[in-house]
């Protein structure tokens, strides 16, 4: 099985920082400091989290994810109602189903975008990343978190062993967002346009059947779990989507102003590690 190889170098170091990003996750080899044995914060967080699979407040998907694909239809024949609509979605194999977003003009932000975002990373993947909707960047690119807060979520995930070029599923992450395509100026999705979007991220998580999803900020965490509560609230507790793991934490976004709750997100980081079973990346 092939290892990632460690990219948050001294150099990368440098110019993150440069970019006023710095200081992000580094691991302490990459500073040339000794890791303490045993690490204090690495396992710190049964203790302050209890990792009890609670009984998920899911929204449900309007009918259950199959796993078995048959060839999508083309886009333009998909169901106008809802749930039709939604059925036709749950039975897309991932072709289908990208083919189907590209296309997708069932909310205004379709008109919008300059191009939508399907998802990114290995379909093996044991992790699901899921963030709240393509920025700028995004929008130009048509992959998700390119942006500063990909930068910093790039980090964030080679923290803890994983990384987005990684095809050993172990360490691979699958990246996609609640929304597909950008909501102008970055304003907060609006609830018809999480509605509509929701099938296709039911089908990717369907098609993906990831050990662990990680849900980064309060649109990813409320769509996943059909709750309302506040971040601070699900963040500690491994709730479930489908059956899937699901762990809650701030959004890179957030991070990026609020530095202060790195040490949150990095215990959080370490409980999604710790129930994923995730080796540590060994320095090189
Ligand atoms: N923020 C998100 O939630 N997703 C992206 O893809 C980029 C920024």
């Amino acid at each position: 099985m092939t290892k990632p190889r460690a990219r948050l170098t001294p150099q990368t170091l440098l110019w993150t920082q440069a970019l006023g990003l710095g200081p992000l996750f580094v691991r302490r080899e990459v500073l040339g400091e000794q890791r303490p044995q045993p690490a204090p914060e690495v396992n710190p967080t049964h203790a302050v989290f209890k990792p009890e699979v609670v009984k998920p407040e899911v929204a449900k998907p309007l009918s259950p994810p199959s796993r078995r694909a048959s060839p999508a239809p083309p886009a333009a024949s998909i169901p106008a109602t809802d749930a039709a609509r939604a059925e036709a979605i749950a039975r897309m194999d991932w072709a289908g189903l990208e083919a189907g977003v590209q296309a997708c003009r069932a909310c205004k932000l379709g008109s919008s975008r300059h191009q939508a975002v399907f998802g990114s990373g290995s379909r093996q993947a044991h992790w699901m990343i899921v963030g709240e909707a393509p920025g700028a960047e995004e929008d130009r690119q048509g992959q998700p978190f390119v942006g500063a807060a990909g930068l910093l979520l790039d980090a964030m995930l080679q923290a803890i062993g994983l990384d987005r070029q990684s095809d050993d599923p172990e360490h691979a992450v699958y990246i996609t967002n609640v929304l597909k395509c950008r909501p102008p100026g970055n304003r907060n999705p609006e609830p018809d346009e999480v509605a509509q979007c929701a099938p296709w991220l039911q089908r990717q998580v369907a098609l993906l059947q990831p050990h662990l999803i990680l849900a980064l900020g309060r649109f990813a965490a409320h769509s996943l779990l059909g709750s309302n509560a506040p971040i601070g609230q699900l963040r500690g507790t491994v709730h479930a989507f489908e059956g899937i793991p699901v762990i809650v934490s701030y959004h890179p976004a957030y991070l990026l102003r609020n530095p202060a709750d790195k040490a949150r997100v990095w215990r959080d980081l370490c409980f999604a590690r710790d129930l994923a079973h995730t080796k540590p990346v060994q320095p090189e």
